[in-house]
């Protein structure tokens, strides 16, 4: 991919994604809203995946014909929201391997601080893609791409259903390398680091908690 940030700016996409705003979206509808939209999102990232040909007969004839090659692509959810978009793209992709970091915001420092990680072996090996549906800050998301590094990865990409210019911005300075795919590039943070116009807690909304 060669643009750090891609808004899919798709009509199933955009009206998919309004009725998630919406405060009135119960959980049960947000959450299969979340599962539909990542499908949508996750068959734009996932258009590089590399491909080779392997020879089969059709009722017709013997053609080659392209199938996907190399490691299985490695899916890591950031805690706890990434949840609600793993399941979309593993009904896509239903070989990937699947990760696992979660990250609590130290209030002393403000500072991500790592309490899980689980990431499938041999990541240099394979395209990651790191779920999350709000990139707000991006300091929790830029600090979650460092421990994906420190563990091998080499070929990251971001998914995220919103985005701020803030989150953006922090992503690009700590990790230009990382391309992001988004259903919208929202306005702004607010001063308490919620998307505006956004959705609220994306968390909360699909898990029903507050
Ligand atoms: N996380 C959320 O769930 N919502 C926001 O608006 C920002 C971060």
């Amino acid at each position: 991919m060669s643009e750090h940030l891609t808004v899919v700016d798709h009509p199933l996409v955009q009206h998919k994604l309004t009725l998630m705003r919406d405060k009135g979206t119960s959980t049960s509808e947000f959450r299969r809203l979340l599962h539909e939209i990542t499908q949508l999102l996750a068959y734009e990232i996932t258009r590089e995946l590399p491909v080779t040909h392997t020879t089969i007969d059709t009722p017709m004839e013997t053609m080659d014909s392209p199938i996907l090659a190399g490691k299985k692509l490695a899916l890591v959810s950031i805690l706890r929201a990434g949840n609600g978009m793993l399941d979309g793209v593993l009904e896509l992709v239903p070989s990937a391997r699947v990760g696992f970091v979660g990250l609590y915001r130290d209030e002393e420092t403000l500072q991500p601080v790592q309490y899980y990680f689980k990431a499938p072996k041999e990541l240099g090996d394979r395209m990651v893609i790191a779920v999350d549906p709000m990139l707000a800050t991006g300091n929790s998301s830029a600090a979650a791409i460092d421990l994906l590094k420190e563990a091998g990865a080499t070929n990251i990409r971001f998914l995220c259903l919103l985005a701020a210019p803030e989150g953006v911005a922090r992503m690009k300075e700590a990790h230009p390398d990382v391309p992001i795919v988004t259903a919208s590039l929202d306005r702004e943070l607010n001063d308490k680091g919620y998307i505006m116009p956004g959705l609220g807690d994306a968390g909360d909304r699909m898990f029903g908690t507050k």
